[in-house]
Protein backbone atom coordinates (compact mmCIF):
# COMPACT_ATOMS: atom_id res chain seq x y z
CA UNK A 1 0.00 0.00 0.00
CA UNK A 2 1.24 3.20 -1.12
CA UNK A 3 0.99 5.51 2.05
CA UNK A 4 1.13 9.53 0.64
CA UNK A 5 3.56 11.92 2.69
CA UNK A 6 1.05 14.28 2.63
CA UNK A 7 -1.44 12.68 4.65
CA UNK A 8 -2.41 14.83 8.00
CA UNK A 9 -2.08 11.75 9.79
CA UNK A 10 0.98 9.86 8.99
CA UNK A 11 1.04 6.42 10.04
CA UNK A 12 4.27 7.04 11.88
CA UNK A 13 2.63 8.71 15.02
CA UNK A 14 2.08 5.71 16.42
CA UNK A 15 5.22 4.75 16.95
CA UNK A 16 5.82 8.44 18.38
CA UNK A 17 3.16 8.44 20.60
CA UNK A 18 4.93 6.43 22.77
CA UNK A 19 6.98 9.10 23.58
CA UNK A 20 3.89 11.83 24.19
CA UNK A 21 1.05 12.15 26.72
CA UNK A 22 -1.27 14.03 23.42
CA UNK A 23 -2.38 12.53 20.21
CA UNK A 24 -1.61 15.21 17.44
CA UNK A 25 -5.43 14.69 16.27
CA UNK A 26 -8.81 15.09 18.34
CA UNK A 27 -11.12 13.02 19.76
CA UNK A 28 -14.01 12.07 17.25
CA UNK A 29 -16.02 10.70 20.32
CA UNK A 30 -19.59 12.39 20.41
CA UNK A 31 -20.43 10.74 23.36
CA UNK A 32 -17.67 11.65 25.48
CA UNK A 33 -18.60 13.67 27.90
CA UNK A 34 -15.51 15.03 28.42
CA UNK A 35 -14.09 17.69 26.35
CA UNK A 36 -11.78 16.71 23.71
CA UNK A 37 -8.84 19.08 25.74
CA UNK A 38 -9.17 17.28 29.13
CA UNK A 39 -9.46 13.65 28.05
CA UNK A 40 -7.29 11.70 30.13
CA UNK A 41 -7.18 7.80 29.06
CA UNK A 42 -5.74 6.10 32.14
CA UNK A 43 -8.10 8.43 34.55
CA UNK A 44 -10.66 7.63 32.41
CA UNK A 45 -10.23 3.67 31.93
CA UNK A 46 -8.80 3.13 36.17
CA UNK A 47 -10.77 0.02 37.61
CA UNK A 48 -11.89 0.06 41.17
CA UNK A 49 -11.89 -3.61 42.60
CA UNK A 50 -14.78 -2.82 44.26
CA UNK A 51 -17.26 -2.24 41.53
CA UNK A 52 -19.90 -1.03 42.88
CA UNK A 53 -23.47 -3.03 42.98
CA UNK A 54 -24.68 -3.46 39.32
CA UNK A 55 -26.94 -5.15 36.95
CA UNK A 56 -25.88 -8.37 35.44
CA UNK A 57 -24.81 -8.62 32.32
CA UNK A 58 -24.99 -11.59 29.81
CA UNK A 59 -24.45 -11.44 26.12
CA UNK A 60 -24.59 -13.45 22.73
CA UNK A 61 -22.33 -13.00 20.28
CA UNK A 62 -23.58 -10.50 17.59
CA UNK A 63 -24.12 -12.93 14.44
CA UNK A 64 -22.75 -12.56 11.01
CA UNK A 65 -25.35 -11.03 8.78
CA UNK A 66 -24.19 -12.95 5.35
CA UNK A 67 -26.42 -15.20 5.38
CA UNK A 68 -29.89 -16.36 7.36
CA UNK A 69 -29.62 -18.55 11.12
CA UNK A 70 -30.09 -21.39 11.85
CA UNK A 71 -29.89 -23.51 14.68
CA UNK A 72 -26.71 -22.94 15.90
CA UNK A 73 -27.32 -19.64 16.73
CA UNK A 74 -30.83 -20.85 17.75
CA UNK A 75 -28.76 -22.59 20.56
CA UNK A 76 -26.48 -19.90 21.76
CA UNK A 77 -29.66 -17.81 22.11
CA UNK A 78 -31.50 -20.04 24.19
CA UNK A 79 -28.34 -20.71 26.43
CA UNK A 80 -27.92 -17.16 26.93
CA UNK A 81 -31.61 -16.44 27.70
CA UNK A 82 -31.93 -19.64 30.50
CA UNK A 83 -29.11 -17.66 32.10
CA UNK A 84 -30.72 -14.32 32.17
CA UNK A 85 -34.23 -16.16 32.90
CA UNK A 86 -32.70 -17.75 35.71
CA UNK A 87 -31.69 -14.44 37.01
CA UNK A 88 -35.05 -13.46 36.87
CA UNK A 89 -36.07 -17.05 38.85
CA UNK A 90 -34.42 -15.87 41.64
CA UNK A 91 -35.66 -12.32 42.02
CA UNK A 92 -33.23 -10.28 39.82
CA UNK A 93 -34.97 -8.13 38.15
CA UNK A 94 -32.21 -5.61 36.74
CA UNK A 95 -30.58 -8.46 34.77
CA UNK A 96 -29.22 -7.45 31.66
CA UNK A 97 -29.48 -9.73 27.80
CA UNK A 98 -27.48 -8.41 25.25
CA UNK A 99 -27.89 -10.32 20.98
CA UNK A 100 -27.97 -8.65 17.85
CA UNK A 101 -26.09 -8.64 14.63
CA UNK A 102 -22.08 -8.09 13.63
CA UNK A 103 -22.59 -6.21 9.88
CA UNK A 104 -19.27 -5.08 8.90
CA UNK A 105 -16.46 -6.18 7.28
CA UNK A 106 -15.36 -8.25 4.14
CA UNK A 107 -17.66 -10.98 4.65
CA UNK A 108 -20.88 -9.00 4.75
CA UNK A 109 -19.68 -6.54 1.83
CA UNK A 110 -19.20 -10.09 -0.50
CA UNK A 111 -22.32 -11.15 0.14
CA UNK A 112 -24.14 -8.06 -0.09
CA UNK A 113 -22.64 -7.74 -3.54
CA UNK A 114 -23.10 -11.24 -4.43
CA UNK A 115 -26.67 -10.98 -4.02
CA UNK A 116 -26.98 -8.02 -6.04
CA UNK A 117 -28.10 -5.12 -3.53
CA UNK A 118 -26.84 -2.18 -1.65
CA UNK A 119 -24.97 -3.34 1.57
CA UNK A 120 -26.88 -1.54 4.28
CA UNK A 121 -30.34 -2.70 2.77
CA UNK A 122 -28.66 -6.34 2.73
CA UNK A 123 -27.65 -5.52 6.46
CA UNK A 124 -31.33 -4.30 7.46
CA UNK A 125 -32.80 -7.30 5.59
CA UNK A 126 -31.13 -10.25 7.24
CA UNK A 127 -30.53 -8.61 11.01
CA UNK A 128 -34.39 -9.00 10.71
CA UNK A 129 -34.18 -12.29 9.99
CA UNK A 130 -32.03 -12.59 13.29
CA UNK A 131 -34.20 -10.03 15.33
CA UNK A 132 -37.16 -12.45 14.39
CA UNK A 133 -35.05 -15.54 15.82
CA UNK A 134 -34.75 -13.99 18.68
CA UNK A 135 -38.47 -13.01 19.57
CA UNK A 136 -39.37 -16.85 18.13
CA UNK A 137 -37.22 -17.96 20.61
CA UNK A 138 -39.13 -16.37 23.24
CA UNK A 139 -35.58 -14.84 24.30
CA UNK A 140 -36.21 -12.12 26.91
CA UNK A 141 -33.76 -9.65 25.56
CA UNK A 142 -32.96 -5.97 26.70
CA UNK A 143 -31.48 -4.60 23.94
CA UNK A 144 -30.50 -6.03 20.15
CA UNK A 145 -27.36 -4.49 18.79
CA UNK A 146 -26.49 -3.97 15.48
CA UNK A 147 -22.77 -2.59 14.56
CA UNK A 148 -24.01 0.31 11.98
CA UNK A 149 -25.48 1.57 14.73
CA UNK A 150 -24.00 5.27 15.05
CA UNK A 151 -23.69 4.64 19.33
CA UNK A 152 -21.34 1.51 18.14
CA UNK A 153 -19.28 3.42 15.82
CA UNK A 154 -18.34 5.60 17.94
CA UNK A 155 -17.93 3.70 20.98
CA UNK A 156 -15.45 1.72 18.09
CA UNK A 157 -13.53 5.14 17.32
CA UNK A 158 -13.07 6.36 20.82
CA UNK A 159 -11.71 2.71 22.16
CA UNK A 160 -9.52 2.79 19.20
CA UNK A 161 -7.72 6.49 19.85
CA UNK A 162 -7.43 5.26 23.80
CA UNK A 163 -5.78 2.56 22.40
CA UNK A 164 -3.62 4.53 20.31
CA UNK A 165 -3.43 7.28 23.27
CA UNK A 166 -1.72 4.36 25.31
CA UNK A 167 1.05 3.53 22.66
CA UNK A 168 -1.07 0.00 22.00
CA UNK A 169 -0.70 0.97 18.08
CA UNK A 170 1.96 0.71 15.20
CA UNK A 171 1.56 0.26 11.51
CA UNK A 172 4.06 -2.10 9.72
CA UNK A 173 3.50 -4.15 6.95
CA UNK A 174 1.14 -7.67 7.07
CA UNK A 175 1.86 -10.39 5.04
CA UNK A 176 -0.06 -13.28 5.65
CA UNK A 177 -3.49 -15.23 5.04
CA UNK A 178 -6.89 -14.07 5.10
CA UNK A 179 -9.84 -15.57 5.55
CA UNK A 180 -12.73 -14.01 4.73
CA UNK A 181 -15.42 -16.40 6.20
CA UNK A 182 -13.61 -16.77 9.16
CA UNK A 183 -12.61 -13.34 9.43
CA UNK A 184 -9.23 -13.67 10.20
CA UNK A 185 -5.39 -13.71 9.41
CA UNK A 186 -3.72 -17.21 9.60
CA UNK A 187 0.02 -18.00 10.15
CA UNK A 188 1.68 -20.03 7.46
CA UNK A 189 1.95 -22.67 9.95
CA UNK A 190 -2.15 -22.97 9.89
CA UNK A 191 -2.48 -23.31 6.19
CA UNK A 192 -2.62 -26.38 3.68
CA UNK A 193 -3.08 -27.22 0.44
CA UNK A 194 -6.49 -28.09 -0.53
CA UNK A 195 -8.45 -29.78 -3.41
CA UNK A 196 -12.51 -27.81 -3.83
CA UNK A 197 -14.78 -30.66 -3.20
CA UNK A 198 -16.84 -29.16 -6.17
CA UNK A 199 -14.49 -28.05 -8.65
CA UNK A 200 -11.65 -29.40 -7.93
CA UNK A 201 -10.34 -26.39 -7.55
CA UNK A 202 -6.55 -25.91 -5.76
CA UNK A 203 -6.64 -23.72 -3.15
CA UNK A 204 -5.01 -22.86 0.25
CA UNK A 205 -7.32 -23.31 3.05
CA UNK A 206 -6.95 -22.94 7.27
CA UNK A 207 -5.95 -26.05 8.86
CA UNK A 208 -8.35 -25.22 11.76
CA UNK A 209 -11.46 -24.64 9.72
CA UNK A 210 -11.23 -25.56 6.50
CA UNK A 211 -12.07 -21.93 5.23
CA UNK A 212 -10.57 -21.24 1.89
CA UNK A 213 -7.80 -18.61 2.75
CA UNK A 214 -5.69 -15.76 0.29
CA UNK A 215 -2.77 -14.70 0.52
CA UNK A 216 -2.32 -10.61 1.32
CA UNK A 217 0.63 -8.50 1.85
CA UNK A 218 -0.75 -4.51 2.79
CA UNK A 219 0.35 -2.18 5.31
CA UNK A 220 -2.20 -1.70 8.15
CA UNK A 221 -2.42 -1.39 11.95
CA UNK A 222 -1.08 -3.53 14.33
CA UNK A 223 -2.63 -4.15 18.07
CA UNK A 224 0.61 -4.85 20.61
CA UNK A 225 -1.15 -8.19 21.45
CA UNK A 226 2.51 -9.89 22.14
CA UNK A 227 2.37 -7.58 25.68
CA UNK A 228 -0.41 -9.28 27.27
CA UNK A 229 0.49 -13.28 27.30
CA UNK A 230 1.57 -13.26 31.07
CA UNK A 231 -1.12 -11.11 32.05
CA UNK A 232 -3.78 -13.75 29.63
CA UNK A 233 -2.20 -16.49 31.15
CA UNK A 234 -3.03 -15.45 34.65
CA UNK A 235 -6.53 -14.71 33.83
CA UNK A 236 -6.94 -18.52 32.59
CA UNK A 237 -6.38 -19.51 35.90
CA UNK A 238 -9.18 -17.57 37.15
CA UNK A 239 -11.73 -19.80 35.43
CA UNK A 240 -12.55 -17.05 32.67
CA UNK A 241 -13.20 -19.85 30.25
CA UNK A 242 -16.10 -22.26 30.99
CA UNK A 243 -16.52 -25.23 30.41
CA UNK A 244 -12.62 -25.41 31.70
CA UNK A 245 -11.93 -27.97 28.58
CA UNK A 246 -11.53 -25.14 26.66
CA UNK A 247 -8.87 -23.14 28.11
CA UNK A 248 -6.69 -26.10 27.59
CA UNK A 249 -6.04 -25.42 23.74
CA UNK A 250 -5.50 -21.60 24.24
CA UNK A 251 -3.43 -21.93 27.11
CA UNK A 252 -1.08 -23.87 24.75
CA UNK A 253 -1.51 -21.64 21.68
CA UNK A 254 -1.07 -18.37 24.42
CA UNK A 255 2.08 -19.87 26.36
CA UNK A 256 3.81 -20.79 22.87
CA UNK A 257 3.86 -16.46 22.06
CA UNK A 258 1.71 -14.15 20.53
CA UNK A 259 2.12 -12.23 17.28
CA UNK A 260 1.02 -8.53 17.36
CA UNK A 261 -2.45 -8.09 15.73
CA UNK A 262 -3.47 -6.78 12.34
CA UNK A 263 -6.30 -4.41 13.17
CA UNK A 264 -6.79 -2.53 10.34
CA UNK A 265 -7.58 -3.06 6.63
CA UNK A 266 -6.86 -0.88 3.38
CA UNK A 267 -9.97 0.76 2.46
CA UNK A 268 -9.47 -0.18 -0.95
CA UNK A 269 -10.28 -3.61 0.26
CA UNK A 270 -12.23 -3.11 2.39
CA UNK A 271 -14.91 -0.31 2.77
CA UNK A 272 -17.86 -1.74 4.79
CA UNK A 273 -16.56 -1.03 8.00
CA UNK A 274 -15.93 1.80 10.80
CA UNK A 275 -12.68 4.22 9.38
CA UNK A 276 -9.83 4.44 11.61
CA UNK A 277 -9.90 7.71 13.56
CA UNK A 278 -7.90 10.39 11.51
CA UNK A 279 -6.89 7.44 8.83
CA UNK A 280 -9.44 7.90 5.82
CA UNK A 281 -7.64 5.45 4.04
CA UNK A 282 -7.76 2.28 6.43
CA UNK A 283 -10.51 0.40 8.04
CA UNK A 284 -11.15 -1.08 11.67
CA UNK A 285 -11.17 -4.83 11.58
CA UNK A 286 -14.14 -6.37 11.74
CA UNK A 287 -13.31 -8.09 14.88
CA UNK A 288 -12.11 -5.13 17.06
CA UNK A 289 -15.41 -3.46 15.86
CA UNK A 290 -17.72 -6.40 16.80
CA UNK A 291 -16.35 -7.13 20.51
CA UNK A 292 -16.53 -3.56 21.19
CA UNK A 293 -20.37 -3.60 20.94
CA UNK A 294 -20.62 -5.52 24.60
CA UNK A 295 -19.08 -1.83 25.35
CA UNK A 296 -21.37 -0.39 23.47
CA UNK A 297 -24.46 -1.44 24.87
CA UNK A 298 -23.10 -0.81 28.47
CA UNK A 299 -22.92 2.77 27.63
CA UNK A 300 -18.87 3.39 26.59
CA UNK A 301 -17.70 5.69 26.72
CA UNK A 302 -18.20 5.69 30.57
CA UNK A 303 -19.11 8.54 31.93
CA UNK A 304 -16.24 8.91 34.94
CA UNK A 305 -17.97 6.97 38.15
CA UNK A 306 -20.59 5.59 35.85
CA UNK A 307 -18.17 2.40 34.71
CA UNK A 308 -20.54 -0.28 36.04
CA UNK A 309 -23.58 1.40 35.70
CA UNK A 310 -25.45 -0.42 32.84
CA UNK A 311 -23.12 -3.53 33.55
CA UNK A 312 -19.69 -3.54 32.98
CA UNK A 313 -18.00 -5.68 33.25
CA UNK A 314 -20.14 -8.50 31.51
CA UNK A 315 -21.08 -11.09 33.78
CA UNK A 316 -21.06 -14.03 31.11
CA UNK A 317 -20.47 -14.10 27.22
CA UNK A 318 -22.07 -17.32 25.81
CA UNK A 319 -19.74 -18.15 22.52
CA UNK A 320 -19.73 -21.28 20.33
CA UNK A 321 -15.88 -22.81 20.44
CA UNK A 322 -15.21 -21.46 16.90
CA UNK A 323 -14.85 -17.73 18.83
CA UNK A 324 -13.33 -18.64 21.55
CA UNK A 325 -9.84 -17.12 20.33
CA UNK A 326 -11.31 -13.70 19.92
CA UNK A 327 -13.30 -13.73 23.10
CA UNK A 328 -10.95 -15.07 25.35
CA UNK A 329 -7.62 -13.55 23.47
CA UNK A 330 -7.84 -10.55 21.59
CA UNK A 331 -10.49 -9.53 23.93
CA UNK A 332 -9.36 -9.42 27.24
CA UNK A 333 -6.03 -8.11 25.47
CA UNK A 334 -7.53 -4.85 24.42
CA UNK A 335 -9.45 -4.30 27.55
CA UNK A 336 -6.53 -4.63 29.47
CA UNK A 337 -4.92 -2.53 27.46
CA UNK A 338 -7.00 0.34 28.38
CA UNK A 339 -7.46 -0.85 32.09
CA UNK A 340 -10.94 -1.66 31.79
CA UNK A 341 -12.23 -3.87 33.72
CA UNK A 342 -12.41 -7.44 32.01
CA UNK A 343 -15.62 -10.07 31.61
CA UNK A 344 -16.14 -12.21 34.60
CA UNK A 345 -16.70 -15.40 32.32
CA UNK A 346 -16.90 -16.88 28.85
CA UNK A 347 -19.07 -19.56 28.32
CA UNK A 348 -18.61 -21.69 25.44
CA UNK A 349 -20.37 -23.90 24.03
CA UNK A 350 -20.28 -27.13 21.59
CA UNK A 351 -21.29 -27.13 18.07
CA UNK A 352 -24.11 -28.56 16.26
CA UNK A 353 -23.54 -31.15 13.58
CA UNK A 354 -25.25 -32.75 10.78
CA UNK A 355 -23.79 -36.31 10.01
CA UNK A 356 -20.66 -34.77 12.44
CA UNK A 357 -20.14 -32.10 10.55
CA UNK A 358 -20.79 -28.71 11.65
CA UNK A 359 -23.65 -26.90 10.86
CA UNK A 360 -22.65 -23.46 9.02
CA UNK A 361 -24.26 -21.10 7.33
CA UNK A 362 -21.25 -20.97 4.75
CA UNK A 363 -21.29 -24.44 4.38
CA UNK A 364 -25.14 -25.04 3.53
CA UNK A 365 -25.62 -27.77 5.69
CA UNK A 366 -27.81 -25.78 8.21
CA UNK A 367 -31.45 -26.99 9.52
CA UNK A 368 -33.81 -23.39 9.52
CA UNK A 369 -34.34 -22.78 12.99
CA UNK A 370 -38.05 -20.91 11.98
CA UNK A 371 -39.61 -24.43 10.69
CA UNK A 372 -37.91 -26.60 13.32
CA UNK A 373 -39.84 -23.97 16.23
CA UNK A 374 -43.17 -24.01 13.80
CA UNK A 375 -43.09 -28.12 14.09
CA UNK A 376 -42.33 -28.85 17.49
CA UNK A 377 -42.96 -25.61 19.14
CA UNK A 378 -40.25 -23.45 21.01
CA UNK A 379 -40.78 -24.90 24.10
CA UNK A 380 -39.98 -28.58 22.68
CA UNK A 381 -37.11 -26.66 20.95
CA UNK A 382 -35.93 -24.92 24.14
CA UNK A 383 -36.22 -28.02 25.33
CA UNK A 384 -34.21 -30.13 22.79
CA UNK A 385 -31.32 -27.60 22.48
CA UNK A 386 -30.93 -27.30 26.29
CA UNK A 387 -30.97 -30.90 27.29
CA UNK A 388 -28.97 -32.51 24.59
CA UNK A 389 -26.44 -29.40 23.26
CA UNK A 390 -22.78 -29.96 23.65
CA UNK A 391 -21.72 -27.13 26.14
CA UNK A 392 -18.34 -29.47 26.84
CA UNK A 393 -18.91 -31.30 23.41
CA UNK A 394 -20.79 -31.42 19.93
CA UNK A 395 -24.18 -32.49 19.47
CA UNK A 396 -25.85 -34.38 16.57
CA UNK A 397 -28.90 -32.76 14.87
CA UNK A 398 -31.49 -35.07 14.06
CA UNK A 399 -35.30 -34.55 13.96
CA UNK A 400 -35.70 -37.95 15.34
CA UNK A 401 -33.88 -37.47 18.26
CA UNK A 402 -36.25 -34.24 19.11
CA UNK A 403 -38.99 -36.59 18.84
CA UNK A 404 -37.37 -38.77 21.02
CA UNK A 405 -36.68 -36.86 23.85
CA UNK A 406 -40.50 -35.32 23.48
CA UNK A 407 -42.35 -38.70 23.82
CA UNK A 408 -40.31 -40.21 26.36
CA UNK A 409 -39.58 -37.40 28.40
CA UNK A 410 -41.99 -35.00 28.28
CA UNK A 411 -45.26 -36.42 26.86
CA UNK A 412 -44.59 -39.91 29.06
CA UNK A 413 -42.39 -38.21 31.49
CA UNK A 414 -43.79 -34.95 33.16
CA UNK A 415 -46.86 -34.59 31.19
CA UNK A 416 -48.37 -37.89 31.80
CA UNK A 417 -47.63 -38.00 35.66
CA UNK A 418 -49.35 -34.75 35.66
CA UNK A 419 -51.99 -36.10 34.40
CA UNK A 420 -52.17 -39.37 36.18
CA UNK A 421 -51.14 -37.82 39.42
CA UNK A 422 -54.35 -35.39 39.00
CA UNK A 423 -57.03 -38.46 37.80
CA UNK A 424 -55.40 -40.69 40.98
CA UNK A 425 -56.65 -37.90 42.98
CA UNK A 426 -60.09 -38.16 42.54
CA UNK A 427 -60.73 -34.31 42.89
CA UNK A 428 -59.02 -34.89 46.04
CA UNK A 429 -55.89 -32.95 45.46
CA UNK A 430 -56.55 -29.93 47.97
CA UNK A 431 -57.47 -31.57 50.70
CA UNK A 432 -54.06 -33.83 50.58
CA UNK A 433 -51.83 -31.03 49.93
CA UNK A 434 -53.89 -29.53 53.34
CA UNK A 435 -52.86 -32.65 54.95
CA UNK A 436 -49.51 -32.41 53.59
CA UNK A 437 -48.83 -29.04 54.35
CA UNK A 438 -50.49 -29.24 57.78
CA UNK A 439 -48.60 -32.71 59.48
CA UNK A 440 -52.07 -34.60 58.64
CA UNK A 441 -51.23 -37.40 55.92
CA UNK A 442 -50.25 -40.64 56.89
CA UNK A 443 -47.22 -41.99 58.32
CA UNK A 444 -44.44 -42.29 55.76
CA UNK A 445 -42.44 -45.08 54.67
CA UNK A 446 -38.89 -45.47 53.63
CA UNK A 447 -39.38 -45.25 50.33
CA UNK A 448 -41.46 -41.97 50.84
CA UNK A 449 -38.75 -40.66 52.88
CA UNK A 450 -36.61 -41.34 49.95
CA UNK A 451 -38.15 -39.58 47.66
CA UNK A 452 -39.25 -36.53 49.16
CA UNK A 453 -35.46 -36.04 50.39
CA UNK A 454 -34.92 -36.22 46.36
CA UNK A 455 -37.64 -33.22 46.10
CA UNK A 456 -36.17 -31.21 48.92
CA UNK A 457 -32.34 -31.40 47.71
CA UNK A 458 -33.13 -30.96 43.54
CA UNK A 459 -33.56 -27.11 44.20
CA UNK A 460 -29.89 -26.86 45.33
CA UNK A 461 -28.30 -29.13 42.95
CA UNK A 462 -30.07 -27.19 40.05
CA UNK A 463 -29.20 -23.86 41.66
CA UNK A 464 -25.35 -25.28 41.84
CA UNK A 465 -25.06 -26.31 38.10
CA UNK A 466 -26.97 -22.81 37.44
CA UNK A 467 -24.20 -20.92 38.93
CA UNK A 468 -21.33 -23.05 37.68
CA UNK A 469 -23.01 -21.84 34.53
CA UNK A 470 -24.21 -25.29 33.39
CA UNK A 471 -27.88 -24.95 31.92
CA UNK A 472 -27.33 -28.64 30.76
CA UNK A 473 -26.89 -30.70 34.23
CA UNK A 474 -29.20 -28.44 35.82
CA UNK A 475 -32.31 -29.42 33.19
CA UNK A 476 -30.39 -33.23 33.50
CA UNK A 477 -31.59 -32.56 37.40
CA UNK A 478 -34.95 -31.06 36.70
CA UNK A 479 -35.67 -34.30 34.51
CA UNK A 480 -33.86 -36.74 36.71
CA UNK A 481 -36.92 -35.64 39.52
CA UNK A 482 -39.27 -36.49 37.03
CA UNK A 483 -38.41 -39.86 36.06
CA UNK A 484 -37.57 -40.81 40.07
CA UNK A 485 -41.45 -39.27 41.01
CA UNK A 486 -42.17 -41.88 37.85
CA UNK A 487 -40.99 -44.50 39.57
CA UNK A 488 -42.40 -43.65 42.93
CA UNK A 489 -45.52 -43.21 41.36
CA UNK A 490 -45.20 -47.08 39.91
CA UNK A 491 -43.70 -48.14 43.36
CA UNK A 492 -46.37 -46.56 45.54
CA UNK A 493 -49.15 -47.74 42.94
CA UNK A 494 -51.41 -44.54 44.09
CA UNK A 495 -54.63 -45.85 42.33
CA UNK A 496 -54.92 -49.22 44.63
CA UNK A 497 -53.26 -48.24 47.81
CA UNK A 498 -56.07 -46.41 49.84
CA UNK A 499 -54.00 -45.70 52.49
CA UNK A 500 -50.38 -44.52 50.72
CA UNK A 501 -52.53 -42.60 48.44
CA UNK A 502 -52.59 -39.34 50.36
CA UNK A 503 -48.67 -39.28 50.80
CA UNK A 504 -47.49 -40.33 47.58
CA UNK A 505 -50.06 -37.91 45.73
CA UNK A 506 -48.83 -35.34 48.02
CA UNK A 507 -45.29 -35.92 47.34
CA UNK A 508 -45.54 -36.36 43.69
CA UNK A 509 -47.97 -33.12 43.03
CA UNK A 510 -45.04 -31.45 45.55
CA UNK A 511 -42.01 -32.62 42.80
CA UNK A 512 -44.62 -31.20 40.17
CA UNK A 513 -44.98 -27.79 41.81
CA UNK A 514 -41.37 -27.74 41.89
CA UNK A 515 -40.69 -29.49 38.44
CA UNK A 516 -42.73 -26.49 37.04
CA UNK A 517 -41.27 -23.52 39.02
CA UNK A 518 -37.67 -24.78 38.18
CA UNK A 519 -38.29 -25.38 34.71
CA UNK A 520 -39.35 -21.80 33.91
CA UNK A 521 -36.02 -20.73 32.66
CA UNK A 522 -36.12 -23.47 30.11
CA UNK A 523 -39.07 -23.73 28.69
CA UNK A 524 -41.16 -20.20 29.96
CA UNK A 525 -44.67 -21.31 28.08
CA UNK A 526 -45.14 -25.16 29.36
CA UNK A 527 -43.57 -24.44 32.85
CA UNK A 528 -46.42 -21.63 33.38
CA UNK A 529 -49.32 -24.02 32.12
CA UNK A 530 -48.01 -26.49 34.47
CA UNK A 531 -48.19 -24.39 37.18
CA UNK A 532 -51.59 -22.88 35.96
CA UNK A 533 -53.33 -26.61 35.93
CA UNK A 534 -51.67 -26.81 39.52
CA UNK A 535 -53.55 -23.87 40.31
CA UNK A 536 -50.42 -22.23 41.46
CA UNK A 537 -50.96 -18.74 42.74
CA UNK A 538 -50.13 -16.59 39.42
CA UNK A 539 -50.85 -12.93 41.02
CA UNK A 540 -48.09 -13.34 43.68
CA UNK A 541 -44.89 -13.80 41.83
CA UNK A 542 -43.32 -15.28 44.94
CA UNK A 543 -45.06 -18.30 44.55
CA UNK A 544 -43.23 -19.19 41.36
CA UNK A 545 -40.14 -17.87 42.31
CA UNK A 546 -36.93 -19.52 43.12
CA UNK A 547 -37.66 -19.54 47.01
CA UNK A 548 -40.91 -21.21 46.43
CA UNK A 549 -38.85 -24.09 44.78
CA UNK A 550 -38.86 -25.67 48.84
CA UNK A 551 -41.12 -28.89 49.91
CA UNK A 552 -44.22 -27.83 51.56
CA UNK A 553 -43.56 -24.14 51.19
CA UNK A 554 -47.03 -23.61 49.10
CA UNK A 555 -50.23 -24.04 51.55
CA UNK A 556 -52.33 -22.34 49.11
CA UNK A 557 -52.31 -24.16 45.39
CA UNK A 558 -54.39 -27.07 44.44
CA UNK A 559 -57.71 -25.73 44.28
CA UNK A 560 -59.86 -27.08 41.90
CA UNK A 561 -57.08 -28.87 39.75
CA UNK A 562 -59.01 -30.48 36.59
CA UNK A 563 -56.64 -33.13 33.69
CA UNK A 564 -55.27 -31.10 30.65
CA UNK A 565 -52.90 -32.27 28.26
CA UNK A 566 -50.01 -30.70 28.67
CA UNK A 567 -47.91 -32.23 25.86
CA UNK A 568 -50.24 -32.90 22.66
CA UNK A 569 -49.08 -36.00 20.09
CA UNK A 570 -46.80 -33.78 17.48
CA UNK A 571 -48.61 -33.42 14.36
CA UNK A 572 -45.86 -34.40 12.10
CA UNK A 573 -43.52 -37.53 12.91
CA UNK A 574 -40.84 -38.80 11.01
O1 LIG B 1 -18.72 -15.49 14.58
N1 LIG B 1 -23.48 -24.95 16.64
O2 LIG B 1 -20.78 -14.71 13.91
P1 LIG B 1 -21.46 -16.03 13.34
C1 LIG B 1 -23.64 -24.15 17.70
N2 LIG B 1 -19.98 -12.25 14.12
N3 LIG B 1 -23.54 -22.81 17.64
C2 LIG B 1 -23.28 -22.26 16.45
C3 LIG B 1 -23.10 -23.03 15.29
C4 LIG B 1 -23.21 -24.44 15.42
N4 LIG B 1 -23.09 -25.25 14.39
N5 LIG B 1 -22.86 -22.20 14.27
C5 LIG B 1 -22.89 -20.94 14.77
C6 LIG B 1 -19.51 -14.58 14.39
N6 LIG B 1 -23.16 -20.97 16.09
C7 LIG B 1 -19.16 -13.18 14.79
C8 LIG B 1 -19.30 -13.04 16.30
S1 LIG B 1 -19.13 -11.64 18.58
C9 LIG B 1 -18.39 -10.22 19.08
C10 LIG B 1 -18.91 -11.71 16.85
C11 LIG B 1 -23.30 -19.83 16.99
O3 LIG B 1 -22.69 -15.58 12.66
C12 LIG B 1 -22.19 -19.86 18.04
O4 LIG B 1 -22.57 -19.05 19.11
O5 LIG B 1 -20.49 -16.84 12.59
C13 LIG B 1 -21.07 -19.23 17.27
O6 LIG B 1 -20.02 -18.79 18.11
C14 LIG B 1 -21.79 -18.09 16.61
O7 LIG B 1 -23.08 -18.65 16.26
C15 LIG B 1 -21.07 -17.59 15.38
O8 LIG B 1 -21.94 -16.79 14.66
MG1 LIG C 1 -19.25 -18.23 11.86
Amino acid sequence: MLIPRDRRHALSWAGKLLAHNRPTWSCVSRRSVLPTATISPRRFATVTPETPKKPYYITTPIFYVNAAPHVGHLYTMIIADILKRWRTLNGDTEAQLLTGTDEHGMKIQQAALAAGMDTQAFCDMNCKTFGALAKAANMDYNYFIRTTEPAHKDAVQYFWDMLNHRGYIYTSKHEGWYSVSDETFYPATQVQNSLDPTTGRKRMVSAETGKEVEWSSETNYHFRLSAFQERLLDLYKTGFIQPSRYDKDIIKSVSSGLQDLSISRPTERLTWGIPVPGDETQTIYVWLDALVNYLTKAGYPFPPGKESQLGWPADVHVVGKDIVRFHCVYWPAFLMALDLPLPRNVLVHGHWTINHEKMSKSTGNTVNPFFALDRFGVDTMRFFLAYQGGLAGDADYDNAYIIRDYKKLLQSGIGNLAHRTIGCSKKQLRTYIVNGTTGGLPPAQEHDLAFERIVQETPAKVATHMEELNPRAALQEIVDLAEKAQKYFHAAAPWENQTERQRALYNIVESLRITGILLQPFMPTKSKELLDLLRVDNSDPSKRSFSAAAFGSDLDYGEGVKKKILFPQLIVED
